[in-house]
């Protein structure tokens, strides 16, 4: 069988534990598929950098339009993140027929319309499930389980460095400081934490979520935001002496009305009894409550090399299944279910 060529872009904590799974379960990989995979190129920054995995000199190449664009190219994985020039090269490789499998929670929530809509226009897929909560399959249940029921409420832990900073801070009484160097030496934190830290990257992922969710277009714009950076010891300390714990909260649901959603980021005292409360570390923990469906709880690793890199080949061998099989998954929602209030109601 012929093989199926994969363009990768960037190779930093995610892209080179996406080269090491596509490496080491190749056979497995190609079985499911039906054919194999074939690393077509790998779009980094600098050439000679040391890096996390052992990668064929030959495949680098600092031209990524040229990568994206080839003929013999059939997937693209987007993992270097940022607006541009991640934008320009997703749009780039769709609008050439390409399907694009993408982590980028930051261009999905600032303009996941333009995305889709080269998804449209190219007839290629547009998979994204490495943008929110990391490992925990969560976006293909929100876009194809539950896309009989009506989602009332999305609410959750879904940023990793801010729940390991407050789970440190909570369980060892560090300061915040010493708790986001903690983070950021494993590898939690986004390049600038001030996304993580100022509630940026859980804001950007409620709208991805609020968006499958409610079937609208949730931009982060419309996400009532707040950080964990004015959280003192002090602040942990007491909600821990009266039975409670500190965690950074997204929420999204519809109002009483049902006619409208809202959106929000914040920190949150919880009960130490409720089940978010035991979430430690850098562990995500999402819970979705639908009409039918009732009370849905998921769980796992949010962030870090490996656990994103899982995701990205769940949606990696998804769309190389629709290839092989001339379609393509599910498309996004074209109508406007519930209208977003920013402030939110809810
Ligand atoms: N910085 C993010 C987090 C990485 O801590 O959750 C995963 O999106």
């Amino acid at each position: 069988m012929k093989p199926l060529k994969v363009a990768l872009l960037g190779c930093g904590v995610v892209g080179s534990q996406v080269i090491r799974l596509m490496h080491e379960q190749a056979a497995d990989l190609a079985a499911r598929i039906g054919a194999p995979l074939e690393l077509a190129g790998v779009a980094v920054r600098r050439l000679g950098r040391k890096r996390d995995v052992e990668v064929d000199p030959a495949l680098l190449t600092t031209d990524a339009e040229a990568l994206v664009t080839r003929d013999d190219v059939d997937i693209v994985i987007e993992v270097i993140g940022g607006i541009e020039p991640a934008r320009s090269l997703i749009v780039a490789a769709l609008s050439k027929g390409k399907s694009v499998v993408t982590a980028n929670k930051a261009l999905l929530a600032e303009d996941g319309a333009t995305l889709h809509e080269a998804a449209r226009q190219g007839n290629g897929d547009l998979y994204f499930e490495a943008s929110v909560a990391g490992a925990i399959p969560l976006l293909r249940p929100l876009r194809e389980s539950l896309a009989g029921d009506r989602v009332k409420r999305v609410l959750g832990i879904v940023n990793g460095t801010t729940n390991y900073i407050l789970d440190k801070m909570d369980t060892t009484g560090a300061s915040f400081t010493d708790a986001l160097e903690e983070a950021q030496t494993l590898g939690y934190a986004e390049a600038d934490p001030t996304a993580d830290v100022e509630g940026f990257d859980a804001a950007a992922k409620a709208a991805i979520l609020a968006g499958l969710a409610f079937h609208s277009r949730v931009t982060a714009a419309d996400v009532h935001r707040e950080g964990i950076t004015e959280i003192t010891a002090t602040d942990v300390a007491s909600a821990k002496a009266m039975g409670y714990v500190i965690k950074l909260l997204a929420i999204c649901a519809r109002s009483e009305d049902g006619r409208s959603f809202g959106v929000r980021v914040h920190p949150a005292m919880i009960p130490r009894s409720h089940p978010l409360a035991g979430v430690r570390e850098a562990y995500n923990a999402v819970f979705v409550e639908a009409e039918s469906a009732g009370q849905l709880m998921f769980y796992g690793k949010g962030a870090g090399g490996a656990p994103t890199a899982s995701a990205v080949l769940g949606d990696l061998v998804a769309v190389a299944r629709n290839r092989l099989a001339g379609t393509h998954g599910p498309e996004e929602s074209t109508y406007a279910d519930l209208a977003a209030h920013p402030m939110g109601d809810t």
